[in-house]
């Protein structure tokens, strides 16, 4: 079982109510403001989700620490839990997702035109059956949630990971990482908001 939530950065209220003295500190290590905002706005969105869904806990006995390759780590009361999380953030929006019992990843992204480069890097040809913004955006974010469940970010090859429909097919170090995770079925969900593609990718651990 999952749940996401979308937040636009404007409902967002002082990082003084929400974040905790360490994540205040590694917050102050990042030099870009529109860093800044993503860090505290991903944070602000995934309490909330948790605290309105999983955990009684206020918004400062969680904490979201990073791991060394960047996923987040959650911590419920200075214990680390064992909910799965996920963040994600684009253009003043954020989005967070949490899950029981289910590895998850999230992305979301602003449906917009993109270049003829970005579809040779992201997508094989057979996986371009539309060319509208909302089927392009919409793949590319599943395969980024996808990548997040995983716990690999975009060092990967894009076509290393393939839509064929709704079937999709991992090969070399990304089949590797989902066998070692146990996730042998890995489900995506999409949805549009706000002129936002959301995607959910989510997977039994067995
Ligand atoms: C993961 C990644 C694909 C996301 O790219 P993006 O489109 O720029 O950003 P999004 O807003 O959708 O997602 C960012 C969030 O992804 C999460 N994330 C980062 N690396 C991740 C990973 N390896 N696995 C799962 N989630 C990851 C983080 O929670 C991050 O938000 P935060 O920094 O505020 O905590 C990209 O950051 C990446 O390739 N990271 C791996 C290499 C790297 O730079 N690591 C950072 C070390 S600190």
């Amino acid at each position: 079982m999952y749940k996401v939530l979308v937040l636009p950065f404007k409902q967002m209220p002082s990082a003084e109510d929400f974040l905790t003295q360490e994540e205040k500190r590694y917050c102050q290590t990042l030099k870009i403001e529109k860093r800044r905002q993503d860090y505290l706005a991903g944070r602000y969105a995934l309490k909330k989700l948790l605290s309105d869904n999983f955990v009684k806990a206020d918004y400062k006995s969680i904490e979201i620490l990073k791991h060394e390759d960047g996923r987040p780590l959650l911590f419920i009361n200075g214990v680390k839990s064992n909910l799965n999380v996920s963040i994600s953030h684009s253009n003043a929006y954020a989005c967070a997702c949490a899950g029981r019992g289910c590895l998850v990843g999230v992305d979301i992204e602003r449906v917009e035109e993109r270049s003829e480069a970005w579809r040779n890097f992201s997508f094989a040809k057979e996986e371009i059956t539309e060319t509208s913004p909302e089927f392009l955006t919409a793949l590319w974010a599943k395969k980024e949630a996808v990548l997040k469940l995983l716990g690999l970010g975009l060092s990967v090859d894009m076509h290393s990971i393939r839509f064929d429909n709704d079937r999709m097919y991992l090969e070399g170090k990304l089949k590797e990482k989902q066998n070692s995770l146990g996730a042998a079925v890995i489900s995506t969900d999409l949805s549009y908001t706000n002129g936002f593609a959301v995607a959910v990718a989510y997977s039994k651990v067995v």
